[in-house]
């Protein structure tokens, strides 16, 4: 979809907005140790993120779009992703606190200003305001390896949220999406980024696929009945990493009488069986389905499964539709800190009967992370072309810590397949 420039300047100032108000809770809950402290060797200390965040802003808008001089050529070595692993950072002579957030808020002033007097087309980095769009996107996806990073602080809770709404239908067995072309990817969506594009076409076979995400109920059944003891349901890859990391349950799960607890921002309680399990890696995922008599969907079978629909034969934005997200279809954007039970969204689900697609977990799906036919890498290689290869696996539909406006049914996420500190669980498919 393409926008207006009258209103796409006021659309991409609230966007902004909202990035930042969502950066300032996630930096302000904690006080300033815990802000420079490594809460794991996984992550970044949070004013890492935060300076990068800045960093990153500086560098596309201020002076790219902008053609302004730089705030701070100095510190741009410092927060290149590419020059410094997470695990490094903590001992880089990084901006304490109160320097990166003036820092963050001196750059954001230059960009409201770039914002009031840039042309927003002419050139595929402007138009739509799609700089801005990925800034925004940017933002909002350190807002959540930030919220993956409170997960995994130590200590007394500092994040709230009221819980996530009821089941009020009930989602159950599996959905066929009948064989045949659909179109994936977009070539038409303002802020996609480089990687779901273009749109082509893709034949799938018909298939069968979960109508909801696994929950921890199924998924503590697997665990009770020795799944993780069982060779038979892993890949070899993934049986040696079972062994070698001493996998036994999800990440922040543990044992509570004969059930299970899990620990979330602080907080352990018995795991409610009809959330969907999170905090799982790809090969437990694998194992899981294995177990089952499943697999894994492939990255195209879950953009079918979400976009599809057979009464017009085009592919839908959401799989409600095309408008977005709102708090009835959805559980995006940190407004619940935990998924919400299935049949929780019934005004979410695709025209197949797919539920809860979009928000919740994180879901992998068994496809290796690549470029589409005719990926053209923009504007620069780094944010997803050096990823392309079998070291990733992809994640789709964002969680519960994802915003809306880093969430679509083209969006793709990606990461290693023993990561579990992420938001993710997933659901099972089988061959018709
Ligand atoms: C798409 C979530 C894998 O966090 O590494 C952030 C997004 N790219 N900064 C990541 C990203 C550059 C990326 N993921
Ligand atoms: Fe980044």
């Amino acid at each position: 979809m393409t926008y207006q420039t009258d209103r796409l300047r006021d659309l991409v100032a609230t966007e902004l907005g909202r990035a930042r108000d969502r950066t300032t809770l996630l930096t302000e809950s904690v006080d300033e140790g815990d802000l420079v402290r490594q809460h794991s060797p996984l992550m970044s200390p949070l004013v890492w993120d935060l300076a990068h965040v800045g960093n990153q802003e500086e560098l596309w808008l201020v002076r790219d779009v902008g053609g302004r001089e730089p705030v701070r050529r100095d510190i741009d070595e410092l927060y290149d992703a590419f020059k410094h692993p997470r695990r490094d950072r903590p001992q880089l002579p990084l901006l304490g606190p109160g320097e990166a957030r003036r820092y963050v808020a001196t750059v954001r002033d230059k960009v409201l200003d770039v914002l009031d007097h840039a042309r927003l087309d002419g050139s595929p980095l402007v138009d739509n305001g799609f700089a801005f769009g990925m800034i925004v996107q940017h933002e909002q996806q350190h807002d959540e390896t930030m919220l993956a990073t409170h997960q995994l602080r130590a200590g007394a809770p500092v994040l709230d949220a009221p819980p996530p709404p009821p089941a009020t239908s009930a989602v159950e067995g599996e959905a066929f999406v009948p064989g045949g072309p659909f179109t994936m990817g977009t070539s038409t969506e303002a802020w996609a980024l480089d990687n779901e594009r273009p749109a082509h076409a893709v034949d799938v076979p018909g298939f069968f696929i979960d109508r909801a995400p696994v929950t921890n109920g199924r998924y503590a059944e697997f665990i009770d009945s020795g799944g993780y003891d069982d060779e038979r349901w892993w890949s070899a890859e993934g049986w040696a990493h079972r062994q070698a990391a001493g996998l036994v349950a999800p990440l922040h799960w543990e044992r509570d009488g004969d059930g299970w607890a899990c620990r979330q921002f602080g907080r352990t309680s018995r795991i409610v069986p009809e959330e969907p399990v999170v905090h799982v890696c790809f090969h437990e995922a694998e194992a899981f389905a294995a177990w089952a008599g499943k697999r894994l969907p492939t990255e195209p079978e879950w953009e079918k499964a979400a976009r599809f629909d057979p009464a017009t034969g085009r592919s839908r934005r959401f799989p409600w539709g095309d408008e977005p997200p709102t708090s009835e279809r959805a559980n995006l954007g940190q407004r619940h800190l935990r998924p919400a039970p299935v049949g929780a969204y019934p005004a979410g689900a695709s025209p197949a009967g797919v539920h809860q697609l979009i928000g919740d977990v994180w879901e992998w799906v068994s496809t290796d992370f690549h470029g589409y036919p005719g990926f053209v890498p923009f504007p620069y290689r780094e944010y997803s072309e050096v990823f392309f290869g079998t070291e990733y696996k992809v994640l789709r539909g964002g969680s519960f810590g994802t915003d809306a406006a880093a969430c679509r049914g083209t969006f793709r996420n990606w990461d290693y397949p023993i990561r579990r500190q992420i938001f993710s669980g997933f659901r099972c498919a089988r061959d018709a």
